[in-house]
């Protein structure tokens, strides 16, 4: 079941002053955002962000950005000491929610190859691969997983 991120007290909307916050999370993956790109997303009109924040504690978001009636996930991460704890599920249920009401009927994304437990949460929270990218990745090379959801 969807849960709107206004029913549920520990999910918000991204603010500016959660940049410092979750660029210290982001510091843990290979693939950080600085602070500069998060703000960055906060001035897209296209584009939503929420942030997992309890007693706080400020410990994962996501964001995407919205082309008529589709999506792309661009960024999720929770820091790892929250992991395994249902933070990313609700997450994206709530993103889910917030789209579904504004009329997005898909969600997209790209991961890694290599990024096994991303790809086994994708798939846990009803993602199929729809498509591979060769060496779409740098540094190091690696191909890209394109991932769909129906909402
Ligand atoms: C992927 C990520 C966002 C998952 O966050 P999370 O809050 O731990 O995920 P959840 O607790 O909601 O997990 C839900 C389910 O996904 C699957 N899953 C999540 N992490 C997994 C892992 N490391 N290995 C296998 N399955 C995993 C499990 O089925 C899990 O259910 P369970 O805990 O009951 O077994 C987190 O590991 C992360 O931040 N990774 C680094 C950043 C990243 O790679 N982001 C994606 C690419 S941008």
């Amino acid at each position: 079941m969807q849960i709107p991120w206004s029913e549920t007290p520990a999910i918000r909307p991204l603010a500016y002053a959660d940049i410092a916050d979750l660029a210290e999370i982001e510091k843990e993956e290979p693939s950080a955002w600085s602070q500069d790109a998060i703000a960055a997303e906060l001035l897209q009109t296209d584009g939503l962000q929420f942030v997992f924040s309890k007693s706080g504690i400020t410990s994962g978001w996501l964001c995407c950005r919205i082309s008529g009636c589709e999506a792309e996930l661009l960024k999720v991460t929770v820091s790892k000491k929250c992991r395994h704890r249902g933070v990313a599920t609700l997450l994206l249920s709530c993103l889910e929610q917030e789209l579904t009401e504004r009329g997005v009927g898909k969600l997209f994304l790209e991961v890694r190859s290599s990024n096994v437990s991303a790809i086994a949460f994708y798939f846990q929270v009803g993602f199929t691969e729809v498509g591979r990218r060769i060496n779409y990745y740098r540094q190091p090379t690696d191909d890209a997983l394109l991932f769909k959801k129906k909402l």
